[in-house]
């Protein structure tokens, strides 16, 4: 089985994701990982992040085995993986590891922008997860000062909101449901409400598939 979730910054889609495949014993990949490594190593090289042959070498060169989380999560990082994400040169890079871990024996659950739309079309259940801007900065903003960042409000929030115009203005691959993704809005639940909803959804869709519903 293949789940693919999507959906914009902190609206809760990397909880979910992670939950679920923790759920039904599958691999997870939350792809923002990618591109926030792939920022990463172009500023660690000295290189720009508008650079697209630069951009697309960093994109080339990463191991998924080597995440240094720690240093991908903060905030600097979500912008600097949102400006190289736009790059069609790095998105190109990245679809092929990502469509292998798709479409592994046995199944996966991934997350991102793009899931649904191009990375795995096919996938069994999409569900696109969105929650309104002021809800998901104050997550965002909760989720920063947790790792030790001084965060403002209202700069977490203009940060979504410039983040949200890029990924969703883009020309290559850009933040949209599928047209067959299921619809989570999480903006007025809590990590177990929206989990237990994007559970119901998965199993409504396995059911489906086996006939039963
Ligand atoms: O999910 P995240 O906040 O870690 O993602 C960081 C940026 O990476 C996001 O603003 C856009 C980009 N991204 C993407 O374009 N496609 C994906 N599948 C995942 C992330």
């Amino acid at each position: 089985m293949i789940v693919a979730i999507d959906g914009p910054a902190a609206s809760g889609k990397g909880t979910i994701a992670r939950r679920l495949a923790a759920h039904f014993g599958l691999p997870h990949l939350d792809t923002g990982l990618l591109y926030r490594a792939t920022a990463r190593a172009l500023i660690d090289d000295g290189g720009r992040l508008d650079d697209p042959q630069a951009a697309q070498a960093a994109a080339r060169g990463l191991s998924l085995t080597e995440f240094d989380e720690a240093r991908l999560r903060g905030r600097e990082m979500g912008e600097a993986a949102s400006v190289v994400a736009a790059l069609s040169e790095v998105r190109a890079a990245l679809v092929g590891l990502q469509r292998d871990f798709a479409h592994r024996l046995g199944g996966a659950v991934l997350d991102g922008r793009d899931i649904g739309t191009i990375i795995a079309p096919d996938a069994d259940v999409k569900i696109f997860v969105t929650a309104s801007p002021e809800t998901r900065a104050q997550r965002r903003a909760l989720e920063l000062r947790a790792r030790g960042e001084s965060v403002d409000y209202a700069a977490v929030l203009d940060d979504i909101r410039k983040r949200d115009a890029r990924d969703s203005g883009r020309a290559t691959a850009p933040l949209k449901a599928a047209p067959d993704a299921h619809v989570l809005d999480t903006t007025d639940l809590d990590i177990d409400g929206a989990f237990a909803a994007a559970l119901a959804v998965v199993e409504r869709k396995v059911r489906g598939a086996a006939g039963r519903d």
